[in-house]
């Protein structure tokens, strides 16, 4: 059982809080309210903390807040995260007219390598940001075999972040390390196809998926 503290109780973040939880972790959902979020999500397997210290007591951390803004929350969060694993699912994106992601917030970088070079004693692991929500906790219902990319600087990190992935669902064949956190800025861009994606099905379970 690992201690995971998820940073934002939102689609990603309450799914993901969910699944890991019923893998049988230790979960606690860090949002900006917990005394509301208490009250309104019934989930009793979940604890729920504020972010400082959701970040401060976990072993593991989630990033599942808008990415726009991630860089500067999490920077402020350096020492609570130092010499942890943060897995970060956010996409950096500003919002095109009809609210889905229009265009990059790090063209020719990616928020993955702002948030390594943010937080130097933190291993940095990017994931499941290629994919619907409901996907990253049920790979299994594509009908076509998912990938869940990998990017991250720390080979040990990243063999923990595939354990994760192995508690949701994933296959190992359907899990593709890429390299380093640079690579992220692959990954990072793929966001670019899901606005287009939406627009034609709707919001129906897809990932960006290598097909070999
Ligand atoms: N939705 C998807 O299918 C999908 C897929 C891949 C990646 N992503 C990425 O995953 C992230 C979350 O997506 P989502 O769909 O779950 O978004 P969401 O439903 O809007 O949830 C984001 C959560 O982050 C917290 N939050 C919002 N603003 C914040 C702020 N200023 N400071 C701190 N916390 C804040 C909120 O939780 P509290 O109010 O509880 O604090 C909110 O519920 C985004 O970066 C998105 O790009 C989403």
């Amino acid at each position: 059982m690992t201690s995971i503290g998820i940073l934002g109780a939102g689609r990603v973040g309450t799914n993901l809080a969910d699944a890991l939880s019923a893998a049988g972790h230790r979960v606690t959902l860090g949002v900006r309210n917990p005394e509301e979020a208490t009250a309104t999500v019934t989930a009793p397997h979940i604890a729920f903390a504020d972010q400082r210290t959701t970040a401060r007591t976990a072993d593991i951390v989630i990033n599942t807040t808008p990415g726009d803004t991630s860089l500067d929350r999490l920077a402020g969060l350096r020492t609570e995260l130092s010499g942890k694993l943060l897995v970060d699912v956010s996409n950096a994106t500003r919002d095109a007219d009809d609210g889905l992601p229009g265009d990059l917030c790090y063209p020719g970088s990616s928020l993955a390598e702002q948030l390594q070079t943010a937080l130097p004693e933190t291993h940095v692991v990017k994931t499941l940001n290629t994919m619907l929500f409901t996907v990253m906790t049920a790979p299994e219902i594509l009908t076509t075999p998912p990938t869940a990319y990998l990017s991250g600087d720390d080979q040990n990190a990243k063999k923990t972040v595939t354990g994760l992935l192995g508690d949701l669902g994933w296959q190992p064949a359907w899990i593709e390390d890429l390299g380093d956190i640079t690579t992220a800025r692959a990954t990072e861009a793929m966001v670019l196809m899901v606005p287009h994606i939406l627009r034609r099905h709707g919001f129906k379970p897809f990932a960006v998926s290598l097909a070999r």
